[in-house]
C-alpha cells in the first residue's frame, strides 16, 4: 500500500455455503460454497476511478457488498485509509492477535483501532446501488432522504446546518433548485430523478469513497449518459474515489482510470483504461471487447461469441477457470491455474500465452 491509496483489498474471499441436505449430512459430504469472491487483490489511489466489468454472476455486487461491511468476509484483507476493516474486527471477536497490517501490533490502543476504522469506513464510503426505485424509502420525502446519514451519523450541530448541507447536495447532483424537490415523494420523481437523489445522498456525508453498482443499468438509455456525467463532475469536484461495477465494458471508458476485469470470482485482467482496451491480454477481456459497439468501421474487433456452459461459482472449473469457455485453450490451461504476469507499465493478466 503506498501513501495515497485509499483502499486496498488483499486476497478477499467470499464463500456462501451451500444448504446441505440431512442425507448429504448422514453421508458425511463435505460442506461446498459458491466461491462468489475468490482471491481478488486490488487498490484505489484517492481521486481514482476503478471500474470493475464482468458478465452476471462474476462476483462484482459481492465484493462491494464485502467492501462496505454488509458481507462479512471469509478470508483477506481490506484496508481503507491504511487501517483494517472486517478481518480485523472478525479476529479480534474471535479473541484473536490483530494483523500486523493495521499498524503496531500489542497494545489495547490498537484493539480499539478496527472498531474506529469499520465506524469510519461507514461514514467515508457510501455505496450506490442498481435499482433507485428500492433504494428509497417511499413515505419519507426527499429532504428527509437525503438529511437521514446526518442524523444517523450525527454530523450536522443545528437545523439550519442540516438544511444548507442537504440543499448543497441536492444541487450539486443535479436537483436544481432544491427547494422544488425536498417537500416531493420517490414517487414524484422520474427514475433519473431518482438516483440523483440517491446520489445526493451518498455525497452529503462528503465521503471519500464511493461504490457504485450497476448505477445506470435500470436507467432509460437516454439518461444514462447523464448520470455517468453527474459522477465524473462530482469526482473532479469533490476528489471522491469511485469503484464503478458493470457489466457493459463500452460505459467504463467515460471515466474509469483503471479498469479490472472478473470472470468467476477472480480478476483476470487489470491495468490503466486505455491500455487495457487497446491491448487486452486476456482471451476473457478480449472476448469482452469485442462485442462493444465501435462507430469507426475500421476500429471494429473480429466478435469472439464465448461457447460452453455460463459458468458456476458453485462448480469453479480446475486449472485456469475460464478455460471450458477459451477459444484458445491448451492442454495445460485444463490443470493448472495461471499465474498473473506484468504486460505493460501497472497492466497484468492471469494466462498461460503471456
Ligand atoms: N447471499 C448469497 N447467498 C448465496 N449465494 C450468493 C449470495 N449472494 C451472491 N451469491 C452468488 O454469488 C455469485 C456472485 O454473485 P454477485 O451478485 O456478486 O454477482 P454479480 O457479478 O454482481 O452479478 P450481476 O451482474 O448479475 O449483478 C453468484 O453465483 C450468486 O448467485
Ligand atoms: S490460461 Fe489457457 S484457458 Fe485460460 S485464458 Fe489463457 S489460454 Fe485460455
Ligand atoms: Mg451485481
Amino acid at each position: 500500500m503506498t501513501q495515497h491509496d485509499l483502499l486496498e483489498v488483499r486476497d478477499l474471499y467470499k464463500y456462501f455455503p451451500i444448504h446441505q441436505s440431512i442425507l448429504d449430512m448422514l453421508r458425511r459430504k463435505p460442506p461446498n460454497y459458491v466461491k462468489a469472491v475468490d482471491g481478488v487483490s486490488f487498490s484505489l489511489a484517492r481521486g481514482e476511478v476503478l471500474a470493475i466489468v464482468g458478465e452476471s454472476g462474476c462476483g462484482k455486487t459481492t465484493i462491494a457488498r464485502t467492501l462496505i461491511g454488509l458481507e462479512e468476509q471469509t478470508d483477506g484483507e481490506i484496508l481503507f485509509q491504511g487501517e483494517c476493516v472486517g478481518a480485523q474486527e472478525r479476529r479480534l471477536r474471535a479473541g484473536l492477535a490483530p494483523l500486523e497490517s493495521a499498524g503496531t501490533v500489542g497494545t489495547r490502543e490498537h484493539l480499539a483501532l478496527p472498531r474506529i476504522a469499520l465506524k469510519r469506513l461507514r461514514q467515508q464510503a457510501q455505496m450506490i446501488f442498481q435499482d433507485p426505485y428500492e433504494s428509497l424509502n417511499p413515505r419519507s420525502t426527499i429532504f428527509e432522504i437525503v438529511a437521514e446519514p446526518l442524523v444517523v451519523h450525527g454530523l450536522s450541530r443545528s437545523r439550519g446546518e442540516r438544511a444548507a448541507r442537504v440543499k448543497k447536495a441536492l444541487e450539486d447532483a443535479g436537483l436544481r433548485p432544491a427547494e422544488d424537490f425536498s417537500m416531493r415523494y420517490p414517487h414524484e420523481l422520474s427514475g433519473g430523478q431518482r438516483q440523483r437523489v440517491v446520489i445526493a445522498g451518498a455525497m452529503v456525508l462528503q465521503p471519500e469513497l464511493l461504490i457504485a453498482d450497476e448505477p445506470v443499468s435500470m436507467l432509460d438509455v437516454s439518461i444514462r449518459a447523464e448520470i455517468l456525467n453527474l459522477l465524473n463532475d462530482l469526482r473532479r469536484q469533490s476528489g471522491v474515489s469511485i469503484v464503478f461495477i458493470t457489466h457493459d465494458l463500452g460505459t467504463v471508458g467515460f471515466f474509469a482510470d483503471r479498469l479490472a476485469v472478473m470472470y468467476l470470482g477472480r480478476i483476470v485482467e487489470s491495468g490503466p483504461v486505455k491500455e487495457v482496451v487497446a491491448n487486452p491480454s486476456h482471451p476473457y477481456t478480449k472476448a469482452l471487447l469485442s462485442v462493444v459497439p465501435v462507430p469507426n468501421p475500421r476500429l471494429r474487433r473480429e466478435r469472439v461469441i464465448l461457447q460452453g456452459e455460463t459458468p458456476n461459482a458453485a462448480d469453479v472449473p480446475n486449472g485456469c477457470r475460464f478455460h471450458p469457455r477459451c477459444p484458445v485453450v491448451m492442454e495445460k490451461c485444463k490443470e493448472t491455474d495461471p499465474e498473473y504476469k506484468t504486460v505493460g507499465d501497472g497492466h497484468q493478466a492471469a494466462c498461460w500465452l503471456i
